[in-house]
């Protein structure tokens, strides 16, 4: 008996652990006045896009194949079998694009340029694709838009995956490689650069779910390639940083935080399914990046050690890209250990999330322990009949300007998306974008919720 009464007393202590550390915000709404957001004087407001998801024929790369593979059963890795196609046509509308981004009022623009068209065969670099984003990046500087470019958003070249890609870290080199190549091109006019853009989704996506290249299902492979990502984020902004313009550049990481709440704050399996999530998905990047250690080990399935203290604090800046937390409710299942569940009087975005501006609060608290200028680099919603945009982005830049107000130097903020777009495993059945896109004819029309974002930008400073 005492025994038993010894295990409930330890069991209430640990719970009461979790909740206290690990509480789940949640803030009343009919009580704040998130009217009239007034900034700080520098803050910048802008948009993001991927190369991949807009410019249309990317078919030299990973994803290419993707959408033209099938698996085991025979069935498309793309929901309905959509293909990226010419998706919008950006190669060639770019100059209309930026008239939208104009419209909107912001100032910055965040896009990737495809690694697999600039070097489609390993040490050959296309002279017209280089020009083709030169005049891009000149164009949007000549129409006050700031770019921030992204070397690696999700896509690899065919002959870079043929290698291996990120599984060896002995191909990190090839990726320096071409980083080195367009930043010795493109750094006398673009100041901001992004390495990598969210790890932790490429690895978990790809390795792990395996619903995104190359769709294999092994934590400990989905860890290192994680680990690789991360390096080659520090040894990509080394080498840029000793080049011409590296010390006037501002060079981050980008990677996606997003909370692992149990469904059930009293049961510890739920618990345990978040904090293990949490350490794979979050806690390795924050680790390496403050510390330059990881240290991963849970038995039967990841053990991962890796310490180089030059990674400590290699980033200029820490782009953080956020739209939701999940909440996890274990399950005795061999296959599955937890599943999803949502609380029912949350508003559902058309993702398998919620709106949770409180989340992007919590995820700003938790990045500022890296000690590094933060930029909000994506955030948005899937909202098809845009009934929920304009609530979305009040409250999310609401959160945001909370945090600044408390001291956190959070310095712009990039909405995902500009228009609508190829939305990876979705196809293009979610409608992020501020613009509607047509994609019979390539006709853009903003969204009534997105005029909340302009009225926003207006009233900020
Ligand atoms: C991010 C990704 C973007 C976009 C967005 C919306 O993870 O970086 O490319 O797809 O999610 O889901």
């Amino acid at each position: 008996m005492i025994l038993l009464y010894f295990f409930i007393l330890i069991y209430v202590v640990i719970i009461a652990y979790f909740n206290l550390k690990y509480p789940e915000l949640r803030w009343n709404w009919d009580i704040i006045n998130d009217s009239n957001l007034k900034f700080p004087k520098n803050f910048f407001w802008g948009t993001a896009t991927a190369a991949h998801q807009v410019e249309g024929n990317c078919e030299n790369n990973n994803w290419y194949d993707w959408e033209n593979s099938v698996d085991k059963k025979g069935l498309p890795r793309i929901k309905d079998n959509q293909k990226s196609g010419i998706a919008c046509d950006h190669w060639n509308n770019y100059k209309q694009d930026t008239e939208l981004l104009k419209k909107l009022g912001v100032s910055h623009y965040r896009l990737s340029i495809e690694w697999s068209k600039i070097e489609p065969q390993q040490g050959e670099f296309d002279q017209s694709v280089l020009n083709h984003y030169s005049d891009l990046i000149s164009y949007l500087i000549k129409n006050n838009i700031t770019p921030y470019i992204t070397l690696h958003h999700f896509t690899n070249p065919l002959w870079f995956d043929k290698l291996g890609g990120f599984e060896k870290k002995s191909n990190i080199k090839y990726f320096k490689n071409f980083c080195k190549t367009v930043f010795s091109i493109y750094s006398k006019e673009v100041k901001n650069w992004c390495t990598i853009n969210e790890p932790e989704v490429y690895s978990v996506m790809g390795y792990f779910i395996g619903i995104f290249p190359p769709g294999k299902k092994n934590p400990q492979l989905a860890a290192i390639v994680h680990r690789n990502l991360l390096i080659a984020h520090t040894e990509v902004y080394q080498e840029l940083k000793k080049m011409k313009n590296g010390d006037s550049s501002s060079i981050g990481i980008v990677k996606n935080v997003m909370q692992f709440d149990p469904a059930r704050r009293w049961n510890l399996f739920d618990w345990i399914a978040c904090r293990v999530s949490d350490l794979v998905y979050n806690e390795m990047s924050f680790s390496y990046l403050k510390y330059g250690k990881i240290k991963i080990n849970i038995p039967f399935f990841i053990k991962l050690f890796y310490e180089d203290k030059q990674a400590m604090k290699a980033t200029d800046f820490f782009g953080l890209n956020y739209y939701s937390h999940i909440h996890l409710k274990f399950k005795f299942d061999k296959h599955e250990f937890f599943e999803n569940v949502y609380p029912k009087n949350d508003t559902m975005t058309d993702m398998e999330y919620t709106i949770y501006p409180e989340g992007l609060y919590r995820a700003i608290q938790r990045v500022k322990l890296i000690g590094k200028p933060i930029i909000i680099t994506e955030n948005g919603i899937a909202d098809k009949k845009d009934d929920r945009r304009k609530l979305f982005i009040r409250r999310y830049i609401y959160a945001m300007l909370r945090s600044i107000k408390e001291g956190v130097n959070v310095k712009g903020y990039f909405y995902w998306t500009l228009m609508d777009n190829f939305e990876w495993a979705e196809g293009y059945d979610m409608k992020f974008g501020l613009y509607k896109v047509d994609f019979e004819n390539q006709e853009r029309k903003l969204r009534d919720g997105s005029k909340e974002y302009i009225k926003i930008i207006n009233e900020s400073n």
